[in-house]
């Protein structure tokens, strides 16, 4: 008996590994969900769990659940969870507010202790196709401070400006647009070499890619909860800190400037004066949120849970395998379609995500795979930078099959090569795309 490509596909499911975390979500028949770089899919512990916490711990237990349920240590139990996934240390991590609301805190910290080590040290280096939030929060704290945010075009520009002005360097490890992934090692090396610190963004690496933070010797790290790491719409974020950092901010009493409550030495002693609390937890600034703290926990533990099979190393090889088939059925099934593939080949330089080029259509295009069960989504491009408007795949290991990819890429064809995407019902834009 002949076997397809199809077959093929099915058979390197059957033998994968990890196919028993699949178990662990809900995932609606007949969709194909390629979007886990932009919104994780709802794990099938989740709604029971936040159920619980309200008619539990809220319902019953009410204000006493801050301690009977161990509301008040979410931020940090949480955090310690993301820790194993980041390559940091307990105590390192606390989950909360917003990915920009971190960041803007991570980034204040970093900048004062470059400005009072060295006072000429007053730019942020970043890159233009950067995430907006990122720039745009660089850029008011640049207004702020009276410090200078200077954007590259290119990774390749970066080396110009590592020199003595340099206070951060900014950067997202995985672009959200291309998928290009940095070497985390290298340039947090480059950047210490030229004296400054290193903050990166790992909204499109944790969960989805290896990262020691510690190992790179990193200075502050920030990211994202309702992406790879399945915590729900809008989840609270996280942020990290290098122990270094938290041991000297601990000695010199400093602040970051959203200077909370929650952030206090001792929150409850409800004095005036702000005294913060020693290490990461000066980090976090109100209220932790919950409901969602606790869908953040039951995502995050999506992930650990593959930590008996191998862990991130295991989710990265099979997350390798699925975008490089990808590929490398785009490239045999769809060649002079007008799709390319602008993520990179070589596997080191790869996050988990595919973002295929197109010159016309694209919105229209994904909106015709969407009608037909494959949900990717769209980036729209820059003609005054050059940049394509773009087709995104994001790659899940933990759910993602390889007959997934296989199917995936055989409606793309048919997409393409029938022209069904010129139909206007594909072409109206609706408000998120
Ligand atoms: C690199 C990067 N940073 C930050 C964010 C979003 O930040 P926030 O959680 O504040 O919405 C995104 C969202 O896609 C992102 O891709």
């Amino acid at each position: 008996m002949t076997t397809t490509p199809r077959d093929d596909c099915l058979a390197r499911d059957a033998q994968d590994p990890l196919a028993a975390l699949r178990a662990q979500f809900v995932l609606p028949d007949g969709v194909i969900y390629l979007d886990g770089n932009s919104l994780g899919v709802l794990p099938a512990a989740t709604p029971a769990r936040v159920a619980q916490v309200m008619a539990d711990e809220w319902g019953t237990g009410l204000i006493r659940s801050w301690n009977s349920a161990g509301w008040i240590d979410l931020p940090a139990r949480v955090g310690d969870k993301i820790a194993r996934l980041i390559g940091a240390a307990p105590g390192e991590v606390v989950a909360g507010d917003s990915t920009s609301v971190n960041l803007y805190k991570a980034l204040a910290a970093a900048l004062d202790l470059a400005r009072d080590d060295a006072p000429q040290r007053r730019v942020i280096v970043s890159e233009r196709d950067n995430f907006p939030t990122d720039l745009y929060i660089a850029e008011s704290l640049a207004r702020e401070r009276g410090a200078e945010l200077v954007l590259v075009d290119r990774p390749e520009d970066l080396a110009r400006h590592l020199d003595d002005r340099l206070a951060v360097l900014l950067l997202t490890h995985v672009n959200y647009r291309s998928g290009r992934m940095h070497d985390m090692a290298a340039v947090t090396r480059a950047a210490h070499d030229a004296g400054a610190l290193m903050l990166w963004d790992l909204a499109h690496s944790a969960g989805a890619v290896p990262v020691d933070l510690n190992r790179a010797g990193a200075d502050f790290a920030v990211g994202c909860g309702y992406k790879y790491l399945n915590g729900g719409p809008g989840a609270p974020a996280f942020v990290w800190a290098a122990r270094r950092h938290l041991d000297r901010m601990d000695a010199e009493q400093r602040w970051q400037p959203l200077a909370g409550w929650m952030g206090h030495a001792a929150p409850f002693a409800f004095t005036p004066g702000y005294h913060p609390a020693l290490g990461i937890r000066r980090f976090t600034c109100g209220t932790p949120p919950v409901l969602a703290m606790a869908a953040l926990e039951c995502g995050v533990d999506t992930l650990l849970a593959a930590e008996p099979l191998g862990g991130m190393d295991a989710l990265r090889a099979k997350s390798l395998a699925l975008t490089g088939l990808f590929i490398a059925l785009v490239q045999a099934r769809c060649a002079g379609l007008g799709v390319e593939p602008v993520t990179p080949d070589e596997p080191a330089a790869r996050g988990s995500q595919v973002s295929l080029a197109r010159a016309d259509g694209g919105y229209a295009v994904m909106q015709a795979l969407i009608e037909r069960g494959v949900i990717g989504d769209f980036r729209a491009g820059d003609p005054a930078q050059g940049s394509p408007d773009l087709l995104r795949f994001g790659f899940t290991p933990l759910y993602t099959r390889f007959v997934d990819v296989w199917d995936a890429v055989e409606h793309l064809r048919e997409v393409l090569a029938s022209g069904q995407w010129r139909e206007p019902r594909f072409h109206a834009k609706a408000a998120v795309t």
